[in-house]
């Protein structure tokens, strides 16, 4: 069962991630076509691409890696670093469909990020988040702050009673 959830995690992944590179070229090429026609092909390509492909992909791995979280029980420092290395994959995800949207309904709109600092950055976060996974660093958990560490004793917020 977990080799077969690891191997949909890694399935997955590699539309997502191929996706995150490829699109910055596209979009880079976009900026410069050559041919007659080439931009609109370019245009529902992305489009094809980023909302077929590289989204449902990104919920795939999403899932698959989530169900793992669960299934391995990997509450530990390198999983919470490897988080938050996603969520800024994340951020360069919705930041490229954002690019994407643009060129299907405006044309050409050059980004405000150059598209080769996308693909710089698509590169490092990948690279960033594989040493995190396969290194696993032992981190300790006493570099975390003392309010992440002890319990605040505090009550949960109940709903009021419903009145009768
Ligand atoms: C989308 C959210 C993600 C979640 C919740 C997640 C979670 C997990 C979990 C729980 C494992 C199993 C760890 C273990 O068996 O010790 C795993 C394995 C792995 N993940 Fe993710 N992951 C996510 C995204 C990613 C991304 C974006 C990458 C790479 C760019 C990645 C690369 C890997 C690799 C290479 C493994 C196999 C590691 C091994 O077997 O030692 N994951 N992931």
């Amino acid at each position: 069962m977990i080799a077969w959830l690891k191997f949909l995690h890694i399935a997955a992944l590699l539309f997502w991630c191929g996706g995150l590179l490829l699109l910055p070229l596209l979009l880079a090429r976009a900026d410069n076509p050559v041919r007659a026609g080439e931009a609109a092909r370019m245009r529902i390509f992305a489009h094809f691409a980023y909302n077929f492909c590289v989204s449902p992909a990104a919920v795939v791995a999403t899932i698959a890696g989530g169900s793992l979280l669960f299934a391995r029980w990997v509450f530990e420092p390198w999983m919470f670093v490897k988080l938050v290395q996603i969520g800024a994959l994340v951020v360069l995800h919705t930041y490229l469909g954002h690019c994407v949207a643009r060129l299907g309904e405006a044309g050409y709109v050059r980004p405000a990020v150059p598209p080769a600092l996308m693909l710089g950055a698509g590169l490092a976060i990948m690279g960033a988040i594989l040493v995190t996974v396969l290194a696993k660093p032992h981190l300790d958990a006493a570099m975390m702050p003392d309010w992440l560490r002890q319990p605040l004793n505090r009550q949960l917020l109940l709903p009021p009673a419903p009145s009768r």
